[in-house]
């Protein structure tokens, strides 16, 4: 059986306030040791140890939202893959739509972080997704082959790691994309994972992204290809999140 994963990409907000209290309320809400489920926080790099600390005698865990394709060097402004495990990640998101369109990480670079990523030990989060435009030109498929292979390429070999599917038009705009939509693209998404790595492409988790909100997510979770959420805004709300960690329980 695939483990379920709920995910909380808290992206560029917050402070230490914030972050404190809503890492308490999770503790306290989130049941622990469920060998079959998997919640991971997402905060922004400078909570990461401020989170590690909170979280470290519970069942969460800790990624980065980011990681640098490169090994410890002279990179101003990057953080290695070497650092984040250092405080204590475990998981690190790659990918996401908010990098590939706002700082421009194309597909060879994507590649890079992720098997910077593996490399090292860290489980990374492949963020894929058409955009609006892409969806309505009827290309989620190409899109999606393309985004996939490109990592794939040269790591056939790997196999720790999430997919996550967020398609751009439903990232924050309150527009969810039916369960039924979802779960076909997750199929043609393990077809894809079969392809590459043959039975053991059932055992990789494939997360849906986009406007989750613990009302959404129930009929998300009950189709066949859909093994979690990665969660933005109502991952901020402590009782969405835990309601939603409940669902993930199996
Ligand atoms: P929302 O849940 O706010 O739509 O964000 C999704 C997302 O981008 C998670 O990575």
């Amino acid at each position: 059986m695939r483990k379920k994963c709920l995910l909380a990409n808290w992206k560029m907000l917050g402070d230490t306030q914030q972050i404190s209290t809503l890492v308490e309320q999770l503790i306290v809400g989130i049941s622990s040791g469920a060998p079959n489920s998997e919640v991971v926080l997402f905060p922004p790099a400078p909570y990461l140890r401020l989170v590690a600390e909170a979280i470290k005698a519970t069942s969460i865990a800790l990624g980065a939202q980011t990681v640098a394709e490169f090994a410890p060097g002279a990179y101003t402004g990057e953080v290695a893959a070497e650092m984040l495990i250092d405080v204590g990640c475990r998981y690190v998101l790659v990918g996401h739509s908010e990098r590939r369109t706002l700082f421009a990480e194309n597909d060879a670079k994507i590649s890079g972080k992720f098997s910077r990523a593996m490399k090292l030990g860290l489980i990374p989060v492949l963020c894929i997704g058409e955009t609006l435009k892409e969806w309505q030109a009827e290309e989620t498929f190409a899109v999606l082959t393309r985004q996939l292979t490109a990592v794939f390429a040269e790591a056939n070999d790997l196999k720790d790691f999430i997919i996550a599917y967020e398609p751009v038009w439903a990232i924050g705009t309150g527009k969810v994309a039916s369960p039924e939509h979802v779960q076909s693209v997750h199929r043609f998404i393990r077809a894809i994972l079969t392809d590459v790595f043959h039975l053991e492409a059932q055992k990789i988790p494939i997360v849906y992204g986009g406007s989750v909100k613990a009302q959404n997510f129930a009929a998300l979770l009950a189709m066949e290809d859909i093994d979690g959420g990665l969660i933005g805004g109502a991952s901020w709300q402590a009782a969405e999140f835990i309601e939603m960690s409940k669902m993930c329980l199996i």
